[in-house]
């Protein structure tokens, strides 16, 4: 086969045939296929599309161009895929809190992106956790513990690993074929018989509107069924962060809260319940995504869900005790500096995106691939949309290493906020604004 060939179909808008789509991605996995033929690829597809069943064979393609994990478990194999947002620390709940309902969580997560915080990062704020097990304690842990959190290995869909760093570099990201095919390829390897999409949307989120938000739920439900894993997702909104913290040790902080009983109700709580009530359903473990998330609950309530969580993080390296002395493990950052409402009113709009790159630029985040993170620094008692202020009163709190991150960290989150008249009560958008599945 000849890449050129199928570069050229795409690009007339002949829709690739399976094997040569199955040839492309092993060429990008062995290096066959050159970063100029990648590129090329990248950008036909991103200017003609994809048909349906062509995305289905470039995500199973881009799947087995690596090593596809197979399970032999007492139970139902299951993960969640977020497209992220700020302060959605849902997975270090949500993965116990299955693993206590019966089942299995090899969640393979990944760092943050752009604005976004990531899982890992967040883990490998508690002292001592590792995310890169080898393969073998990997599937000793899932088995006996119900769950584990790891970073991709390098023969997870390789090609994706590829192409991904390719699309990067040559304006080709936004392809919806090509997100659908790079986000599941990757939980498709982890040899799920179910997942839970939660496609988040609004200013904190990568999907602004409704109308991306839906089209990419739709792409990544159809592919993943398509591919013949039972999938939903949720939208879900993202005008205001999750939690009133953003940065990592901080969102532990708000995950260590809600496994120990003091955020029932919550936001977090909610979401984590809904959507681990849709993948309990999707595989059997629940009548319905009601009882599912009745369940979910009921183990976060129950304590369970948090006995899980710490002999998770003692199988990953972290502290023996980490769900009884969690706020003496944490890192904390050097200065807290109170935000004070430039004005009087009622916080109208919250940008998420903006409050995302300040705890970036506080180095809860990278600007650079090899940047060290500072797990403690980020945002906290962040007020949301909806909520009155007065001029001078804390509307959050920055945590930093100096006092001049921290100024500049103040001023940015003083810019994201709008305020208006006390009596400008904006809309709240319900938590999941629609189910596709
Ligand atoms: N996350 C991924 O893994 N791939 C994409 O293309 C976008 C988000």
């Amino acid at each position: 086969m000849d890449a050129r060939a199928i570069i050229t179909r795409i690009r007339n808008g002949i829709s690739p045939r399976r094997e040569e789509l199955s040839w492309f991605a092993q060429g990008l996995a062995s290096g066959r296929v050159s970063d100029a033929q990648a590129g090329a690829f990248a950008m036909a597809v991103l200017l003609k599309g994809l048909t349906e069943p062509a995305r289905v064979a470039l995500t199973l393609a881009m799947r087995d161009s690596g090593r596809v994990m197979a399970w032999d478990l007492p139970g139902p194999v299951v993960d969640k895929h977020s497209t992220g947002g700020i302060g959605d620390c849902v997975s270090l709940l949500l993965a116990p809190a299955l693993a206590a309902c019966g089942a299995f969580v090899p969640m393979i997560s990944g760092r943050g992106l752009g604005h976004t915080g990531g899982t890992l990062d967040k883990l490998e704020s508690i002292p001592g956790f590792h995310t890169d097990p080898d393969e073998a304690s990997f599937r000793a842990q899932v088995a006996r513990i119900g769950c584990a959190i790891i970073a991709a290995s390098r023969d997870l869909a390789p090609a994706d690993r590829r192409l991904y760093a390719i699309r990067d570099v040559s304006a080709t990201v936004e392809s919806l074929d090509l997100i659908t095919a790079s986000i599941l390829s990757k939980k498709l390897a982890a040899g799920l018989d179910a997942l839970v999409l939660d496609v988040k949307c609004g200013s904190g989120a990568f999907m602004k509107t409704r109308a991306e938000a839906e089209a990419l739920a739709q792409s990544l439900v159809t592919t993943a069924q398509d591919a013949g894993c039972m999938t939903s997702a949720l939208i879900t909104d993202m005008e205001q962060p999750l939690v009133r913290s953003a940065g990592n040790a901080l969102e532990v902080t708000e995950v260590m809260l809600a496994l120990t009983g003091a955020a029932a109700g919550s936001r977090l709580v909610e979401l984590t319940a809904q959507l681990g009530g849709e993948v309990l359903a999707l595989a059997g473990l629940a009548a319905d995504a009601g009882d599912g998330a009745r369940r979910l609950r009921a183990t976060i309530e129950g304590g369970q869900a948090a006995e899980i969580f710490g002999r998770m993080v003692r199988a990953q390296g972290g502290p023996g005790d980490f769900v009884e002395h969690w706020r003496d493990r944490l890192p904390a950052a050097a200065v807290v500096l109170e935000v004070p409402a430039p004005e009087t009113g009622r916080l109208v709009a919250l940008d998420g995106e903006q409050l995302g790159h300040a705890v970036v630029r506080l180095g809860g985040g990278r600007l650079h691939e090899s940047d060290r993170l500072h797990h403690g620094v980020g945002l906290s008692d962040i007020a949301l949309p909806g909520e009155a202020v007065t001029r001078g009163q804390p509307m959050a709190r920055v945590h930093a290493d100096s006092r001049g991150a921290a100024l500049e960290a103040v001023a940015a989150v003083q810019r994201a906020c709008r305020i208006g008249p006390q009596s400008a009560m904006p809309s709240q958008p319900p938590l999941i604004l629609q189910r596709i599945g």
